[in-house]
């Protein structure tokens, strides 16, 4: 982990930082139009062409309980694999670990709580109960020789309980490590509770205990706050990110929830910063641009409302007669 001062965060001097899109699964699960299996696939090649360096397909989960991701098996079959790019999906339960391993998933997300409310209003299992299921998948995974990562939700704290204890995270992350032997663990911010001090004490928690181990953080946008967790994160040895393309998303069994942070968005300001995010903005803003059509309903990237920071403005069409009068004023 190197060592850096608080000012260091502002400036990237090409630092890589690894961008994981999970539009296609955490964005599209919430959305009430069913997105058409070839479009998914178009967009899933499209934002592995603008270089994300891993995408989240789609969910191997119930599809009475997520009817948006029902063509999960299609999608992940049929989609360009791109070398380079992990391509993972959600998966709850042996069931949906099956389904993944056998639609050649490179990686299974793994999920539960830290919340046990959530993790009971979400997955129907108390944690515990939760922790065996993984365990399971977890060798399933193993056998076929698929990467594993486990994504703890409500880590920053639960929109039924509040507060979650630093202590009680972290215990669940040691048990992903030490005994699961997870690839990476992802700190999932459900429903935008983290606040900036709160994730770079855990960031440097986590890295501190398990340097070898890859971590996210996955933020969402619901309180304003995600631009700002992502770079305390940085500023704490993180360099990994989940973020959704559009920054549409949101879990369906956690109230209040809204969209995660923005991809667009956050590669717009990682580049300014002179970060090495390895996307191709123009490529990701042009995807970004045709997601209105696909799901019914505008998005809330500032990106495709704005434009970028450098994307220019002509200056007022009497933008001649402007200046002639005001020249003329020192005549
Ligand atoms: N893939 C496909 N079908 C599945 C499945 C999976 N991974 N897991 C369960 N099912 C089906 C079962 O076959 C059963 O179908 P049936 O009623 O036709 O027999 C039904 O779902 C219920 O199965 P059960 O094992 O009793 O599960 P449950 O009702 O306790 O639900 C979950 C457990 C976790 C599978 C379900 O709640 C779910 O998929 N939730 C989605 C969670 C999610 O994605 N949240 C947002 C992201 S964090
Ligand atoms: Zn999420």
């Amino acid at each position: 982990m190197s060592k850096h001062t608080n000012n260091d965060a502002w400036a990237g001097a090409g630092r890589r930082v690894f961008m994981q899109e999970v539009g296609t699964r955490d964005g599209l699960q919430v959305e009430e139009a069913f997105v058409p299996t070839e479009d998914k696939i178009a967009l899933v090649n499209a934002l592995s062409h603008a270089g994300m360096a891993k995408i989240e397909v789609t969910a191997f989960v119930s599809p009475q309980a997520i009817p948006a991701l029902r063509d999960a098996e299609v999608v992940l079959r049929e989609i360009e694999r791109r070398p380079g790019v992990v391509y993972t999906a959600l998966v709850p339960n042996v069931r949906g670990a099956e389904r993944a391993i056998d639609a050649q998933a490179d990686e299974l997300n793994l999920v539960m709580s830290a919340s046990e409310t959530h993790n009971l209003a979400n997955l129907r299992m108390t944690r515990e109960q939760s922790y065996a299921a993984l365990q399971a998948v977890n060798a399933m995974a193993r056998q076929a020789q698929r990467a594993v990562n486990v994504s703890l939700s409500c880590s920053f704290g639960c929109p039924m309980e509040g507060d979650v204890p630093e202590a009680t995270v972290l215990g669940w992350c040691e048990r992903f490590v030490t005994e699961l032997g997870a690839r990476g663990v992802t700190l999932c911010d459900t429903t935008g509770m983290a606040y900036p001090g709160q994730v770079a004490a855990l960031v440097r928690g986590f890295r501190a205990r398990w340097p070898g181990t890859e971590l996210t953080l996955h933020f969402h946008n619901t309180r304003g706050m995600g631009l700002a967790n992502v770079l305390a994160s940085i500023d704490a040895g993180a360099d990994r990110f989940d973020a959704s393309l559009g920054g549409i998303g949101g879990c369906p069994y956690a109230p209040g929830a809204t969209g995660n942070v923005c991809s667009e968005e956050i590669v717009h300001a990682l580049q300014l910063m002179g970060f090495d995010t390895g996307v191709d903005l123009p490529a990701l803003i042009d995807a970004a641009r045709r997601l209105p059509a696909l799901i019914g309903h505008d998005i809330p990237s500032q990106i495709v409302k704005a434009g970028r920071r450098l994307d220019l403005h002509r200056p007022p069409a009497d933008f001649d007669a402007i200046r002639q009068r005001a020249l003329a004023r020192d005549a």
